[in-house]
């Protein structure tokens, strides 16, 4: 059971100031009946809630794959820029947020939900949970480098060292621009950047593929999005 007035902030259709003023004022029927009270309870899953006629439907929550492009940033709001949360049009709660953050030149997979529980287990390092990326790096990568991310590389500074979690790197091509696939299970501020800047190598460009069960559709296209399927939502909460 959710309130009426929360059940109509939830789905966007005002402040909880505005909706109570749209209760008050008769524009909101409940199973056909104006409703008088914003406190009232509502049954989400059968009742028909309707705003000047029109019906409005309840999410609980909502989980969307986007292909997150350059130059937006991971963020709900941001002042200057565009956001990966303005980047959902169709969404219907207002408290969507992106699992985790990728750069604002980062591209690539980013998960968007309102579910908290799910983002967090994702997001823990003490879960495990895969994140793999594909990079292009200037210089040649090399087997060395692969056994220094296995350890554990050192990604903090000579005062305040940082000892990154052992990642998995793949060498696909080893050459003045080399492209590799790089797999860690957590997620510190600028990691993989960090992690190449430490056996000297600068990074061209970052694409993040998968996020544990989850991979980036290939039929979406850099700032396009799909909602998730069931089977892929029931796979990401087993893991
Ligand atoms: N590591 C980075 O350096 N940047 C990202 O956006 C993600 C992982």
């Amino acid at each position: 059971m959710v309130r009426l007035d929360k059940y109509l902030t939830d789905m966007g259709c005002g402040t909880r100031r505005e909706v109570k003023k749209l209760i008050h004022q008769g524009r909101v029927t409940v199973d056909g009946q104006a409703a008088q009270k914003p406190e009232r309870k509502v049954e989400a899953d059968c009742q028909s809630v309707c705003l000047d006629g029109k019906q409005i439907g309840y999410e609980a929550y909502e989980y969307y794959m986007l292909y997150k492009p350059a130059g937006v940033v991971s963020a709900t709001v941001d002042s200057e820029c565009e956001t990966v949360v303005d980047l959902i049009r169709n969404k219907k709660r207002r408290d969507l947020f992106p699992v985790g953050r990728l750069d604002k030149d980062t591209e690539g997979l980013l998960l968007i939900t309102n579910d908290g529980a799910l983002a967090h287990r994702l997001l823990s390092p003490k879960k495990h949970v895969d994140k793999c990326y594909y990079a292009r790096v200037q210089g040649t990568v090399t087997d060395a480098d692969q056994k220094v991310f296995r350890d554990g590389v050192d990604i903090g500074t000579a005062e305040q060292p940082e000892a990154a979690m052992p990642a998995v790197l793949e060498i696909m091509k080893g050459s003045d621009i080399s492209e590799i696939r790089l797999t860690i299970q957590e997620g510190k501020y600028h990691q993989i950047k960090r992690m190449f800047a430490a056996v000297g190598k600068e990074f061209l460009y970052l694409k993040r593929e998968r996020l544990g069960s989850l991979r980036l559709d290939n039929r979406l296209k850099p700032g396009e999005y799909r909602a998730l399927t069931d089977e892929e939502l029931k796979e990401l909460k087993n893991l």
